[in-house]
């Protein structure tokens, strides 16, 4: 029997909604199909926007969605995206080998981010842009004074400031971003940062590119010295072990592993900017492209993939590491909403359908804004994983975590049992508090190899799921390859 032991009284920070957040690049049918549909399009739709892929997010609460790349990012050009639709330019998408007729731009990009209730997160073109454009974009979308480019953004609809709150200096500057070395990036990150905030009128926070090598993470640091000109830094992880859905059982359990490599890359992060900053203020950390990148989600297939219940496993598993690390992790974004990559939601002309991920999400998004609980697990089994490198790990087959709402009178609790055919019995105890009424969910499936399409659209998807609950205690059988999220009163 493994044991839970979810402390009340010891809180870890608050989990911000924000880590629950996602990320949309123009890249095969994320933007275009996925969000994009058109004026003319026989797909209901609002405005250009279909309405199924908004109406998905809106349930899940979105909170925050960065565009528009991504490798994208620093080749795009804002000014090709603003005005007429029929007068705006066609342009190579240089990274992922397409034409981009720009149809979605800022106004789109914001009116998508309106309706689904998400904040925008914008990043900015270092690669191959200037500091010049860089600072136009943020007046264009924030300026709330009588200049040219407010005016601009006026007779495009818009006389209100966009006042878009986040603003990434630039994507993978190591690699698609410009090839940069650590110090270079820095000179330039001091350079674009410089002339930014004072574009705005409302407060803007701004998204260094980290990277999960430290050296250069602390060469980046060193060199930008004055570190009030960032207030966050940014890792990306990806894992993929096996084929997307034929994956071996030992395919499945080491990627668990591969997975969790999240962790140590927040760690390290923590650690070099607990070197580096001495501003007194936080400087948050955030992942923002993570997610399983099969090996079938190739470039002249739009990295598209499919998704099973492997993959919204391990994205339980990576939330329980954001959930633990809630008093440093500011943002997470997974890649890529929809049609892309370890995405929430897929289409096929105007079906959708939500992927098993997309059930993660809704079942962990209760933790959003709670206080982050210390959850100790004790005897639960383990199995034996294999990390990237090849080291063996004795991976425990329990994930969990817990949060407590801000009224202080519930507690979530999410916890899965990743093994592939043993059940696990469960006992947890809330430490400081008593069990009222429980309401949970479970997202199984027949085999982790299941997955959602366009004939079975509902094949993995969460049922209600029965918790005994006595007191303190509360007990469950957790059946293989499965994750259960409990709401839990607390009675006094
Ligand atoms: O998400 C796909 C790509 O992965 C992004 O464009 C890039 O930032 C990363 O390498």
């Amino acid at each position: 029997m493994a044991r839970l032991t979810v402390r009340l009284e010891d809180r870890l920070g608050t989990i911000s909604p924000m880590l629950y957040g996602h990320f949309a690049e123009h890249l095969g049918r994320c933007i275009d199909e996925g969000f994009w549909v058109g004026d003319n399009c026989e797909i209901p739709h609002t405005r250009g926007i279909r309405n199924d892929t908004v109406a998905a997010l809106r349930k899940l609460r979105a909170p925050v969605i960065r565009w528009p790349g991504g490798c994208f990012a620093d080749d795009y050009h804002w000014r090709d995206g603003i005005g007429p639709r029929d007068s705006r330019p066609r342009r190579l998408n240089l990274w992922w080998h397409a034409e981009e007729p720009n149809q979605f731009g800022t106004h789109e990009f914001i009116d998508l981010c309106r309706r689904t209730g998400a904040e925008p997160y914008i990043c900015l073109n270092v690669g191959s842009g200037t500091p010049e454009e860089a600072a136009a974009w943020v007046e264009y979308c924030n300026c709330a004074g009588n200049t040219t480019r407010a005016a601009e953004r006026a007779v495009h609809g818009h006389p209100e400031p966009f006042a878009v709150r986040y603003w990434g200096v630039g994507n993978e500057n190591w690699g698609c971003g410009g090839r940069f070395y650590p110090d270079d990036y820095a000179r330039e990150y001091r350079r674009f940062a410089c002339y930014l905030r004072g574009r705005s009128s409302s407060p803007i926070e701004l998204i260094a590119c980290g990277h999960t090598t430290p050296d250069w993470n602390r060469k980046f640091l060193e060199t930008v010295g004055d570190l009030r000109m960032v207030d966050h830094l940014s890792v990306h992880r990806y894992y993929n072990c096996g084929h997307a859905v034929e994956f071996s059982d030992t395919e499945y359990y080491n990627l668990f592993p591969r997975a969790l490599q999240v962790e140590a890359d927040i760690l390290d992060a923590a650690a070099a900017l607990a070197v580096y900053n001495k501003t007194g203020r936080k400087i948050g950390i955030i992942v923002d492209e993570w997610g399983v990148w099969h090996p079938e989600a190739r470039g002249d297939s739009g990295l598209y993939q499919r998704n099973t219940l492997r993959d919204a496993l391990i994205a339980a598993a990576v939330f329980d590491v954001f959930n633990r690390h809630a008093d440093k992790v500011t943002m997470a974004n997974i890649a890529q909403t929809i049609n892309v990559l370890q995405c929430v939601a897929q289409t096929e002309g105007g079906t959708m359908w939500l992927t098993p991920t997309y059930h993660a999400f809704d079942l962990y998004k209760d933790h959003m804004g709670n206080a982050a609980l210390r959850l100790d697990v004790a005897d639960a089994p383990t199995v034996e994983a294999r990390t990237g490198d090849g080291k063996a790990v004795q991976q425990p087959v329990l994930s969990a975590s817990a949060s407590l709402g801000a009224d202080g009178k519930s507690v979530v609790l999410t916890v899965q049992n990743l093994h592939l055919t043993a059940e696990c019995d469960c006992q947890v105890r809330l430490q400081g508090g008593k069990a009222g009424k429980v309401a949970a969910r479970i997202l199984t499936a027949k085999d982790v190899r299941d997955h959602n399409g366009p004939e079975a659209p509902n094949k993995v998807r969460p049922k209600r799921f029965e918790l005994t609950a006595k007191g303190s205690m509360l007990r469950a059988t957790l059946p293989p390859h499965s994750l259960v999220s409990a709401r839990i009163g607390l009675s006094s």
